[in-house]
């Protein structure tokens, strides 16, 4: 990995949430400064790059077009390929920037903003969703609580840091009851709002008193659903490896859990380096190397796919 360059959106934190207009906007205003450092780190010259590797989906699709629009004319100009990657699929697959590779098969538990699956991968690009939430995602139900409780967005980051100061077993949250490996986050979600409203009521300083517990009880709950269920699914599939992907795979809890859960059956755990949980670029790159390798390519006429399955 030469280089990893990420450039953040601060715009929507005055909204508390990404607004999508905005995001492709600023994307597209972005797209070229950070490819030009990328290759500047990098210490390579625009003629060494053999290929595009671009988040064709899924996503937000303003931002996809600019992503798309940009690899297209990049690979153009150099003419060299295009390789069309799936960003889920990318989330699990910087498991293998590393020297530390998890083997196939295994099971893993992708949790961002927009997603929450576990997902059974049988090869780089051979992956089969065994289960997924019904409505929210569990980042979801974090930036909502982060909301309420006032923080800015996104605030599963700082649900994480107030979460290592309270105690987790402070408030009880319900834990839905949800078949077979699927999840649903929306009842829990309603339930934690109505929690900070009705004690607000009683004491307008509930929060502020209050703020360390409940992000460690949210958390906490949040954490025992998703492990819950993996250890479930890795039972059911007897897969002795599992692992974690996506934004909230940043989480300080989901990543002593998932350890403590492989440590008890004695099973594999992996979790990626810090900076390739949230979104970034390695995953892509990674994910298109297995593709060149294979010599998949897309052609020019390639379209973003707002919603994209494996
Ligand atoms: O994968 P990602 O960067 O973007 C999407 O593809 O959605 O995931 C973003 C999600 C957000 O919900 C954010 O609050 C959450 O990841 N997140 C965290 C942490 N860091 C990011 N959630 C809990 N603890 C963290 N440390
Ligand atoms: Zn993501």
């Amino acid at each position: 990995m030469l280089s990893n360059i990420i450039a953040n959106q601060t715009i929507h934190e005055a909204y508390g949430g990404v607004v999508p207009e905005l995001a492709s906007r600023v994307h597209q205003q972005n797209i070229i400064p950070a490819v030009q450092q990328a290759i500047i780190n990098a210490k390579v010259s625009k003629n060494d790059i053999d290929a595009v590797a671009f988040t064709r989906g899924p996503g937000l699709l303003g931002s996809l077009l600019v992503g798309v629009s940009f690899a297209k004319a990049f690979a153009l100009a150099q003419n060299v390929p295009l390789i069309d990657i799936n960003h889920m699929q990318a989330h699990i697959l910087a498991h293998f920037i590393g020297i530390d590779k998890p083997q196939f098969p295994f099971l893993c538990l992708t949790v961002s903003g927009g997603h929450t699956q576990i997902v059974l991968v049988k090869d780089y690009f051979d992956m089969e969703i065994v289960g997924q939430t019904q409505d929210d995602a569990a980042g979801e139900a974090l930036d909502k609580t982060s909301k309420v409780l006032g923080l800015p967005y996104p605030g599963g980051p700082l649900i994480d840091k107030y979460a290592r100061l309270g105690n987790p077993d402070a408030f009880k949250f319900p834990e839905p009851n949800i078949p077979d490996f699927d999840f649903s986050f929306s009842g829990l979600k309603t339930s934690i709002m109505y929690f900070i409203r009705d004690n607000q009521a009683k004491n307008p300083d509930f929060v502020a008193q209050n703020m360390a517990d409940i992000c460690a009880s949210v958390e906490k709950r949040v954490v025992t659903i998703l492990l819950n269920k993996l250890e479930k699914a890795a039972k059911a599939y007897d897969v002795k490896t599992i692992a974690l992907a996506g934004g909230v795979s940043a989480n300080t809890g989901l990543r002593l859990g998932i350890q403590q859960l492989a440590d008890k059956h004695n099973w594999k755990s992996f979790i990626p380096a810090f900076e390739y949980c949230t979104d970034n670029a390695a995953m892509i790159a990674i994910a298109g190397h297995y593709k060149f390798l294979k010599g998949e390519f897309i052609g020019q006429q390639v379209a973003p796919l707002a919603r994209m399955p494996f």
